[in-house]
């Protein structure tokens, strides 16, 4: 399986021009690259926009979107739901980002209604999961791990699961270029592992293009979600072609 390089746009950029500009840069810079499956995350308002830059034969850079909501349609105001997302080209949605759990309140449970959801329609989730800095110096990492693993695959079928992308996004190096250490990263997933042994598993958290392949060959993970650096075409086509060359 190729590896899987996730761009995390977040909120951002503010103009639609912006966004054109980073599209266009990756487009660009990806053009002779094979080896690695690559997928960006826009916000939802540049989703329709892909059409144009993409054409279906050219559709090395896949669409993923960064949530969902669970019902497919009604009386929910302000949410998308993963029919609509499935309509606008997406294969791919993130589920559970730590910044969603901490500054939107979402819970596991939720967590779980959304990926059973985004399944039904054949979406395919991302789910992140991640300590924070007190839980490791407590020593709480992979309780922490385990629960919500187990807690957003409730009543999931072994067929269900199957489908999942697992994302380890360890809390304290998300945005603060404290990455984790591969050594480190690659005892978390020897653990993640024993839950989830055939999906694809990949780090999150200060990745770049300077550390980038080292969570793949040194820590075995299999791809990388990638938040600040996938701002930047250049320094995200250059963390895709490191991968690609390694
Ligand atoms: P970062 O974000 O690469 O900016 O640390 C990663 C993420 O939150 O997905």
């Amino acid at each position: 399986m190729k590896p899987l390089i996730v761009a995390n746009w977040k909120c951002n950029p503010t103009t639609l021009d912006e966004a054109r500009e980073i599209l266009n840069g990756v487009k660009e810079g990806m053009r002779d690259i094979e080896k690695v499956e690559v997928i960006i995350c826009p916000p939802f308002l540049y989703l329709p926009y892909w059409v144009e830059f993409f054409t279906k034969k050219e559709q090395k850079i896949k669409l993923g979107a960064q949530d969902c909501f669970w019902a497919e349609n009604g009386a929910f105001t302000g949410e998308i739901s993963p029919k609509q997302l499935l309509n606008f080209g997406c294969e791919y949605v993130i589920i559970g980002h730590s910044e969603r759990r901490k500054y939107l309140g979402e819970t596991d449970e939720m967590i779980n209604k959304k990926i059973k959801s985004a399944l039904k329609v054949k979406l395919k989730p991302i789910l992140c999961i991640g300590e924070t800095e007190d839980e490791k110096k407590q020593g709480k990492t992979f309780k922490i791990l385990k629960n919500q693993i187990q807690k957003a695959l409730i009543n999931l079928s072994t067929y269900q699961i199957a489908n999942l992308i697992l994302a380890y996004e360890p809390l304290w190096a998300i945005g603060t270029g404290k990455p984790c250490q591969s050594s480190e990263a690659k005892k978390t997933l020897l653990f993640l592992r024993k839950f989830l042994k055939k999906n694809q598993i990949l780090y999150g958290g200060s990745v770049n293009s300077k550390n980038a392949v080292n969570y793949l060959n040194e820590a075995g993970f299999d791809g990388l979600l990638v938040g600040g650096a996938s701002l930047n075409p250049k320094e995200f086509v250059k963390i895709v072609k490191n991968v690609s060359r390694s």
